[in-house]
């Protein structure tokens, strides 16, 4: 048919609506599908149905008073109707889930007792609360120097940013649980929202069972040892503002987590997991990942060849990524 005909320009013009149309339909759908899983697991601000969402929800309440007492200049007594609040949530949390829970919640307060108690303010209240609590130190605040810091960060410079790849060759020999283990222990400490952790990882001994349902690992997928799934917990988060936070956690969780698995040697590789709903709800039914989590990316993992190839991934520069304002 000449291209230039009406008849063909008017098919042209149908069939590029209706693919629109498609595309709209399958966003929707897989909103939806967002939609509904942020909405039955997200916790609220006072009827948490789960365990982990009424500690989640006790993290990020006792993080504010740490918070508090972390500044350079603490206000007596602030904060009293969420230390309130707090105490609410500590006696439900005991009288539906655990009667121990959460020491660190009440070791932040123990701090907050201390510090308005240096400032002659009393909380009767809050007192009698903390009454026979033992105090574990695991909450409040500690004190750091500018030295200790430095001498940290003394030992680790650009090199150890540049030199991590992403690895798509290893080496022949299983990686020791042991260092997978390491690597998810020194990502515990990545920076979350009030604290409130909700990254978790699913390590696959097998890492074939985890990786055949990823397209993206296709030539070197089959050589990697471990497999590793990177997922937030919907029950970490509320409200409909933090909608996009799990993957903003999860994210950063990820990150540390290549970069504590390129601390031990090993060779690793992100690998994404940009799916429809339906591929999604496919994966997590056969690999057992709970409804409530989403799943952030997955990683391969293996032990480092003698010699290999990476690829150079040209990073664009400086000014690329800085916008400098006044
Ligand atoms: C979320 C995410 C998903 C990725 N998915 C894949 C993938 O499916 N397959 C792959 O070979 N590499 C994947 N990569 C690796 C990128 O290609 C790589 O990070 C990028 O080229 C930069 O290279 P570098 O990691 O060596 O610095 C992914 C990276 C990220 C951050």
């Amino acid at each position: 048919m000449d291209q230039r005909s009406l008849p063909y320009r008017a098919a042209r013009a149908v069939w590029r609506k209706f693919k629109w149309l498609r595309l709209q339909a399958q966003l929707l759908r897989d909103h939806l599908y967002d939609l509904r899983r942020f909405g039955a697991w997200s916790h609220g601000t006072d009827a948490d149905k789960t365990q982990a969402q009424a500690l989640h929800a006790i993290y990020k309440s006792y993080h504010g008073v740490e918070k508090g007492l972390s500044l350079s200049e603490p206000r007596p007594g602030f904060g009293v109707d969420k230390i309130a609040f707090l105490m609410g949530k500590l006696r439900d949390y005991r009288t539906k889930f655990d009667p121990n829970g959460v020491p660190a919640a009440t070791s932040a307060l123990q701090s907050y007792q201390a510090f308005n108690a240096g400032h002659a303010i009393k909380n009767p209240t809050l007192e009698t609360f903390l009454d026979k609590a033992e105090d574990d130190r695991t909450g409040g605040t500690k004190p750091v120097t500018r030295d200790d810091i430095l001498a940290i960060t003394g030992k680790t410079g650009a090199d150890f940013f540049w030199s991590r790849h992403s690895v798509r060759q290893y080496a022949d020999t299983p990686v020791a649980m042991e260092m997978i283990h390491a690597a998810v222990d020194m990502a515990r400490k990545t920076p979350s929202v009030c604290n409130r952790q909700g990254a978790r990882v699913h390590v696959f001994a097998d890492a074939q069972k985890a990786l055949s349902w990823q397209p993206g690992n296709t030539g070197f997928g089959h050589l990697a040892s471990r497999a590793l799934i990177v997922t937030a917990d919907l029950q970490a988060f509320s409200g409909t503002g933090e909608r996009n936070q799990p993957f903003v956690d999860g994210g950063m969780f990820a990150m540390s987590l290549l970069y504590a698995l390129h601390a031990q040697g090993l060779g690793a590789c992100p690998l994404a997991w940009s799916m429809r709903a339906d591929k999604d709800r496919d994966m997590r039914a056969a690999l057992d990942i709970p409804d409530s989590e989403v799943v952030i990316m997955m990683i391969s993992v293996g032990n480092l060849p003698d010699t290999l190839a990476v690829a150079k991934s040209h990073r664009m520069e400086l000014e690329h990524y800085m916008v400098e304002h006044d």
